[in-house]
């Protein structure tokens, strides 16, 4: 699980001060569809654009908002019956005031979750900064209005399920401590009916769709590009007062 904290490049003279909002993008996607190393690529990509100006662009994930779980539930959880993937699952009231505190430019604390113990880490936060781009990753993204109307650019990584469910077998045996019996009856009874019902009918919301995840680099390439045209427009509008207008052919 890839949690950016501190952002990517930081530049010696930006300050929290001149800071203005974000540009916040969404990147949703079923389980183990590859959203982090999206994030990580879409980052490497912005910074090797970045010419010598040297803008902040962190990623952050949805399980860091995880709710807690009761006695029952925990033990729920241990047996592989909890249900991670319905949206009652997530603290969304924290997801939506640390997204807006984010969008207004303030530094904000953010929990921070250990799928070992299925709970998030006691007294540990991760302090988010304010940054040029903010790429906010998970399953469940899009699920709510209000979140999704503070996204400026919504990515849905669509990858096949035979794929995800392979990636997610390994990686809940390497890096979760799962057996894989947990990880099977999980998949089948609770994580497949719920990306059906909540995540895959987000699709819809998005602006652009990245088919075969992290393999494509055409699509990270074009993303990495758009970021980086509008952290320009940006930079030259509050250089020069004025909109930037990016030169395009107006022949008819
Ligand atoms: N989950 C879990 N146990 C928890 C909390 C969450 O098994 N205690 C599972 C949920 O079942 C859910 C998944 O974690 O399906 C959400 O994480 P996922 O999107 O798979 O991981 P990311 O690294 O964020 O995504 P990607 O692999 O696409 O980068």
């Amino acid at each position: 699980q890839t949690m950016q904290s501190s952002p990517m490049k930081s530049s010696m003279t930006g300050v929290a001060g001149d800071r203005k909002k974000p540009f916040l993008i969404g990147v949703g996607g079923g389980t183990a569809s590859g959203k982090s190393t999206v994030c990580e690529k879409i980052m490497n990509e912005v910074v090797e654009r970045q010419n010598g100006t040297e803008r902040q662009i962190i990623a952050l994930s949805q399980d860091s908002f995880y709710k807690e779980l009761d006695a029952k539930e925990i033990l729920m959880a241990e047996k592989g019956t909890f249900n991670f993937d319905h949206p009652d699952a997530f603290d969304h009231e924290l997801m939506l005031q640390c997204l807006r505190e984010i969008q207004n430019g303030k530094p904000t604390k953010v929990p921070v979750y250990d799928f070992k113990t299925n709970s998030r880490k006691k007294g540990e936060f991760t302090i988010v900064y304010p940054s040029d781009v903010v790429l906010l990753e998970g399953i469940l993204v899009f699920y709510h209005k209000d979140v999704r109307e503070l996204f400026d650019m919504k990515l849905f990584v669509d990858t096949d399920a035979d794929t995800r469910l392979a990636r997610r077998v390994l990686r809940d045996i390497e890096d979760r401590g799962r057996d894989l019996e947990h990880i099977i009856l999980q998949y089948t009874t609770l994580v497949k009916p719920a990306f059906e019902e909540f995540c895959l009918p987000t699709k819809k919301f998005a602006d652009v769709i990245i088919p075969r995840g992290a393999d494509n680099t055409v699509a990270i390439e074009l993303v990495a590009q758009h970021i980086q045209d509008i952290i320009w427009s940006r930079i030259s509008s509050s250089k020069s007062g004025s909109p930037f207008t990016r030169s395009r052919s107006n022949s008819d």
